[in-house]
């Protein structure tokens, strides 16, 4: 593995790369990775030659007021998990060299930056777009992947990656969950003990919808109300709202498209999100006793996984 913090170096290595006729995968991170990275880092290595995992916690999504000199960090742990999980290349870069002196282009997100997170996080879509945009510019992967836990950021950078024609595959990985159903994030080494135990809510808000409409429950108001119930240990809540999957605009009742039902919320100073995909298109599956989180899981991210899975070349 190697790691590479100039753009200059970068262009070197994936030249050879390239050269070789190798598939590129790109996981863009902002570190302090977690099993939730390496799921795309996994994903990226069954359908590609080199994985490239970046870490940049890039500046231009972050408020005014946000936790940007507080995001935890720590490179020599990254690097080892990188190592550890088969990357080809950490991209790491300095802040000039992402942003140098008189930079002043952005790339601005249309109608999928402004609801949910966008209506908390002004500026925020416009960072993640400017810097993937920059990223992929810089990396010129085959694929990309992303969490299914940030769902408004991959219907951005999806958007983007077809409105501005990125030759690059978008792939979405289904949200890695702890044991008892926290979706994993950066961020929730912020939560003593107990605001990790009422940050469960979140999840257990979204299991009891999801368990619901798997049950034929179709209606939005219905499937909201239930969510909200149990999102009583939070302060405060940003939004519990189930949105079309494709257009982020307010889910039709009952449900006949995909949908996703999210929740933004903090607990003790530490905003967290989470969704859950409800696809009234999909049979419901069997509840599987094995691997009990898949239960939970988009059936449209799965079904993905599972064809990317069966059509991957045997490397
Ligand atoms: O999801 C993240 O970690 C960030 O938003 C991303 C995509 C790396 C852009 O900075």
């Amino acid at each position: 593995m190697e790691t590479i913090t100039t753009l200059a170096g970068l262009r070197l290595a994936l030249a050879k790369a390239r050269k070789a006729g190798r598939r590129v995968g790109f996981v863009p991170t902002m570190g302090y990775l977690h099993e939730g990275h390496l799921a795309l880092v996994e994903a990226s290595r069954a359908q590609s030659d080199a994985t490239v995992v970046s870490i940049f916690v890039n500046p231009t999504q972050f408020g005014p007021n946000e936790d940007l000199s507080t995001y935890p960090r720590d490179f020599l742990r990254d690097e080892r998990l990188c190592r550890d999980g088969g990357v080809s290349i950490v991209f790491a870069p300095d802040p000039r060299e992402v942003y140098p002196g008189g930079f002043e282009t952005f790339v601005e997100p249309g109608e999928l930056s402004k609801p949910l997170c966008g209506a908390f996080r002004p500026g925020h879509f416009r960072g993640v777009a400017t810097v993937v945009c920059k990223l992929l510019n810089m990396v010129q992967p085959d694929a990309v992947f992303l969490g299914q836990k940030d769902f408004q950021q991959c219907a951005v950078v999806r958007r983007m990656a077809t409105d501005l024609n990125f030759p690059v595959e978008i792939i979405t990985v289904p949200t890695v969950r702890e044991p008892d159903g926290l979706a994993m994030s950066s961020r929730n080494r912020y939560l003593n003990d107990e605001q990790r135990q009422r940050a469960l809510c979140i999840s257990r808000a979204l299991f009891a919808a999801d368990a619901k409409f798997r049950a034929g429950e179709r209606e939005v108001d219905v499937l909201v109300a239930i969510a909200r119930r149990h999102l009583d240990q939070v302060d405060p809540l940003h939004y519990v709202e189930l949105v079309d999957a494709d257009t982020l605009k307010p889910a039709a009742s009952p449900l006949s498209h995909p949908a996703a039902l999210c929740v933004a919320a903090h607990v003790g100073g530490t905003r967290l999100i989470d969704n859950v995909v409800l696809n009234p298109e999909a049979d419901a599956p069997a509840p599987s006793k094995t691997v009990p989180e898949l239960h939970w899981l988009d059936d449209r991210v799965q079904d993905t996984l599972t064809c990317d899975r069966m059509s991957m070349p045997s490397s």
